[in-house]
């Protein structure tokens, strides 16, 4: 459609404004910098943000600071008037962001990490610049329909059908949040409902369900396997009981990617459950989703396609900054009936048929235009270097495994699962109690925080204290991981001699 303004626009672009600022001094006006300002802020932050990236091999993987600290530091009030612009961002790169978990740095293995790619980066500055709000067709047709190409991929990555639809979130939380009310609304509302997931499920649908209303003691936490998956015997035993007893089971929550252990639950055994008892099923691949676009992972997670909902993050394995999660549902309408919602003032945003509001999928009006850092990176790298850079992940988790085996001082504790190793220090034949073995792994895991550069965290396995590395940064190579391991043997050794 033809830019009716243009030539108003790029007249003002060129006006006198931009000739002063040509001049190259830091000129403000109100609100507004001269355009040469902000093209000199913007390389100073890309250098900022660059530099950082470069120098994070040399540096620790995690830094932080106590409160009473950075209260000193930052507690103050807002400046009345302003100050040099590149001071502000000097400082914050100084004093602000440095100190965090830094997520991407090769040897970080703790929660789950991320490394977002550059044009991943530079989309969100993008997006940012162009102040997108993705919310309907009228006001962003063409990132709603960048939305649309993106769900797609994410779709045929995933085996869904071509009915099948959705809508990007800020994360798994906001997706299962959004897929728990669909599956209450395709419920018909029930009384007393319940909702049913593994005791390996993550707190995000605990939250989620007591978001939309299911009381604390209906959200049911099924045992899980010697594998950590769910227990489908426990299932079926549980919804029987609830039901007899006048509950209305909506959803059970399947694990595609456990965030302790990277266990997939039996998908195709409760996909055909959950038809046969007409229950919503939510796959939970907030994680472990993006394995589907390597054969393996498929393979993993074969099943997954049979869900009604599918929560999967690209801000976990598919190298995106925060925030990029996604929701995709098998009938896209199953999300528009509970959340499309007209007001007076939204009269003008509705094109009819085809061009969809992507705010009426979800919780969400005013949105961030999460699609174009996906479909930038993918368009710059393609998706033969992001099958082969999840398949790293995968590839050094199994190797970190095998190392594991094979070492006298460590003990694997689960099977190696979607880039996660869960194991412990505990020499074969040493005969240690789970208490001590308890104490000393607590011992290595905080001398890795304080005196190794890589960043590593715990979990419990069914109440046994477990390290836990998780592998899904491209740019973590096999030294890293083979180096962490090292390290832990050797504090581990050290806090055994203590120890006994
Ligand atoms: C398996 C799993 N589900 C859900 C979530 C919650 O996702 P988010 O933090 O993007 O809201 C996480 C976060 O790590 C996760 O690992």
């Amino acid at each position: 459609m033809a830019d009716r303004r243009k030539d108003a626009s790029h007249a003002a672009v060129r006006s006198g404004k931009e000739s002063a600022a040509g001049a190259g001094r830091e000129v403000r006006d109100g609100l507004q910098m001269s355009p040469t300002l902000m093209l000199d802020l913007a390389r100073r932050a890309a250098e900022l943000v660059v530099e950082w990236k470069e120098g994070l091999p040399g540096r620790d993987a995690w830094d932080g600071e106590f409160r009473q600290v950075l209260e000193r530091q930052l507690m103050e009030d807002p400046p009345e008037d302003g100050r040099p612009a590149e001071e502000v961002l000097e400082r914050a790169a100084r004093d602000i962001l440095p100190l965090s978990f830094r997520l991407e740095h090769p040897r970080s293995f703790a929660f789950i990490p991320s490394s977002p790619t550059w044009p991943g980066v530079l989309a969100d500055f993008m997006a940012a610049g162009y102040n997108i709000n993705a919310c309907t067709w009228l006001v962003a047709s063409g990132p709603s329909q960048l939305e649309l190409v993106v769900i797609d991929w994410l779709r045929r990555w995933l085996g869904y059908p071509e009915s099948a639809g959705g809508l990007l979130t800020s994360g798994g939380s906001a997706a299962s949040l959004d897929a728990f009310v669909a599956a209450r609304e395709s419920a018909g509302h029930p009384e007393r409902a319940t909702v049913y997931m593994s005791d390996q499920s993550h707190s995000a649908h605990i939250r989620a369900a007591r978001i939309i209303g299911v009381r604390p003691e209906c959200i049911r936490l099924l045992p899980s396997d010697d594998r950590f998956r769910l227990d489908m015997d426990a299932l079926a035993r549980a919804v029987a009981e609830d039901r007899a007893a006048g509950f209305n089971p909506i959803a059970v929550c399947a694990n595609a990617g456990a965030a302790s252990t990277g266990a997939v639950d039996p998908l195709e055994a409760m996909s055909d459950y959950c038809e046969a008892e007409g229950i919503w099923l939510h796959a939970d691949a907030a994680y472990g989703g993006f394995a589907a676009v390597t054969e393996e992972g498929k393979k993993l997670l074969r099943g997954i396609e049979r869900a009604d909902s599918i929560g999967l993050d690209a801000h976990k394995w598919f190298f995106q900054p925060y925030e990029a999660g996604g929701l995709l549902v098998k009938d896209a309408s199953t999300l528009e009936k509970p959340f499309a919602v007209r007001h007076d003032i939204l009269q003008d945003t509705i094109w009819g048929a085809d061009h969809p509001n992507l705010s009426d999928r979800g919780l969400q009006l005013s949105r961030s235009f999460r699609a174009l850092k996906i479909w930038m990176s993918v368009q710059t790298f393609g998706m033969a270097e992001f099958r082969r850079a999840v398949s790293q992940g995968m590839e050094l988790a199994d190797r970190a495994g095998e190392y594991v085996r094979g070492s006298p001082v460590l003990e694997l504790l689960t099977p190696v699962s979607l880039g996660i190793v869960c194991f412990r220090v505990n020499p074969a034949n040493a005969g240690l109690d789970g208490k001590t073995l308890d104490k000393v792994n607590r011992t290595v895991l905080a001398h890795l925080f304080w005196d190794d550069p890589a960043f590593v965290s715990s979990t419990l396995l069914h109440g046994t204290f477990a390290l836990r590395l998780c592998i899904l940064n491209h740019t973590t190579t096999w030294d890293d991981v083979r180096e962490t391991l090292e390290a832990v043997e050797s504090f581990g050794k050290e806090a055994l001699s203590k120890a006994s």
